[in-house]
């Protein structure tokens, strides 16, 4: 991983906006303000060609084919994994493609539901969950890291607790010491929150769950592709994220978890691929990953996401961060300037990641996007899949701009200025 610590400078930026179609469009006859990464970036020509010659020049099944092509797309595919591994100080072996995140939260889910149902073995013994254990999330959690743990409880007897925010989305001092205990089997959260932009303190929540003897589940979808992220060194269990987030296409998302756990852990999908020995009875698996890798697989997309990868890591993924640290604390010193906005999530922007979300007093969150939209600004509106979180700041929608590399701070500006006029716009100004 290449590690600068300058931020970007504006010819950078503009070297990197040039690889971006969109960004050289116009949308409602005007320049595109992307601001909505924190739902889905954009993607570089280099990702796209990925993609694209690998569906030209190497159409096979990988794993099975006995021909050249198959050899070759299997090749480009296992070294796709060795890259995504190296970006999130990983082995090969132990990352696990899946279709996004959301897919990679329910495999673990459903694995160590399977395991408590006796399956796997003696090796998944120590998945088995016990009527009255403990699934502990916090309020903050996106509903891919809370509804999977809600429907593993609902089937094993389990209780999921959730860790309390405070009124800037932050854990209360105090009060993960007092939800993860004895009874607590794992514990999941986001690294980074998709909403409130508030970093987790990762090493604490690791300490407890260590502590109780709980398994860790990271949720790094807004943090692996803003940050220089190491697994291995957050010490962390299981951990997802989403391609299509950092620069890859949708359709390709992974499971990292540590190879003894995998290893561990029955299957969540069956079928082709993942077996060695098949009767009419009864089947045995293949070790990690490909035990979890069921049927024909996303294989262009990995191999565009491993392009991704060395996209964000030629850039420096230090610089990147940097880089959305000072887009997010103009951003937030801009929002807290504009009458009737109310900042959700910390007002310390060195601890917030690049995105900010709030509310705008008299104005819907929808109506505030389309009068963004029709300015070429583009941002998310609505709950962000966090309802429970939304229900803490007594909302039920917001609007959010997110940042990315290729942001300037004249996307900034333009919504910041944009925004400035839409509660005179609405009529709610007073
Ligand atoms: C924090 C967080 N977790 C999980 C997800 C789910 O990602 P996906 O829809 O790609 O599975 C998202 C996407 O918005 C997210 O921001």
């Amino acid at each position: 991983m290449t590690v600068q610590t300058l931020p970007l400078d504006d010819a950078a930026v503009a070297r990197i906006r040039s690889d971006f179609a969109e960004l050289r469009a116009q949308v409602n006859g005007k320049p595109l303000v992307y601001l909505d990464s924190g739902a889905t970036s954009l993607k570089p020509a280099n990702v796209l060609d990925a993609e694209r010659s690998f569906a030209e020049n190497y159409t096979a099944a990988v794993h099975r084919g006995a021909h050249t092509l198959a050899a070759e797309a299997t090749e480009l595919f296992e070294q796709a994994r060795v890259r995504v591994a190296d970006f999130v100080g990983a082995e090969a072996d132990e990352i696990v493609w899946t279709s996004n995140a959301t897919e990679a939260v329910n495999l673990v889910a459903y694995a160590i539901g399977n395991a408590t149902a006796g399956r796997g073995g003696a090796a998944s013994a120590r998945f088995r969950l016990e009527a009255g254990d403990e699934i502990v999330v916090t309020e903050a959690e996106h509903h891919a890291n809370l509804i999977p743990w809600q429907e593993l409880a609902a089937r094993t007897g389990a209780v999921v607790r959730a860790i309390p925010v405070d009124e800037q989305g932050m854990l209360r001092p105090g009060a993960a010491a007092e939800i993860i205990g004895e009874r607590t089997r794992i514990v999941a959260f986001a690294h980074a929150s998709n909403v409130t932009a508030a970093l987790a303190p990762v090493d604490e929540l690791v300490r407890l769950a260590r502590a109780a003897g709980a398994l860790v589940v990271l949720d790094a979808c807004q943090s692996v592709p803003h940050m220089p992220v190491d697994f291995r060194a957050l010490d962390v269990d299981f951990a997802v994220f989403s391609g299509h987030k950092m620069l890859a296409p949708t359709g390709i998302g992974v499971l990292y978890g540590r190879r003894e756990l995998l290893n561990a852990l029955p299957p969540f999908l069956t079928g082709g691929s993942m077996i060695t020995t098949v009767t009419l009875e009864s089947a045995e698996y293949l070790p990690a990953p490909q035990r979890f890798e069921a049927g024909t697989q996303r294989i262009s997309q990995a191999i565009a996401l491993a392009a991704a990868c060395d996209y964000l890591s030629i850039v420096g993924l230090d610089r990147i961060a940097a880089h959305e640290n000072e887009l997010a604390a103009r951003l937030v010193d801009g929002l807290q300037r504009i009458e009737g906005v109310r900042l959700l999530g910390p007002t310390d922007a060195a601890a917030r990641t690049g995105l900010a979300a709030f509310d705008l007093e008299g104005v819907h969150a929808h109506d505030a996007g389309q009068f963004l939209d029709d300015r070429g600004i583009a941002v998310r509106v609505g709950h962000h899949c966090a309802q429970p979180l939304h229900r803490r700041f007594n909302l039920t929608a917001s609007t959010r701009a997110s940042t990315y590399l290729y942001n300037t701070t004249s996307d900034v500006d333009a919504f910041l200025d944009a925004l400035a006029d839409v509660r005179s716009f609405f009529g709610a100004a007073s």
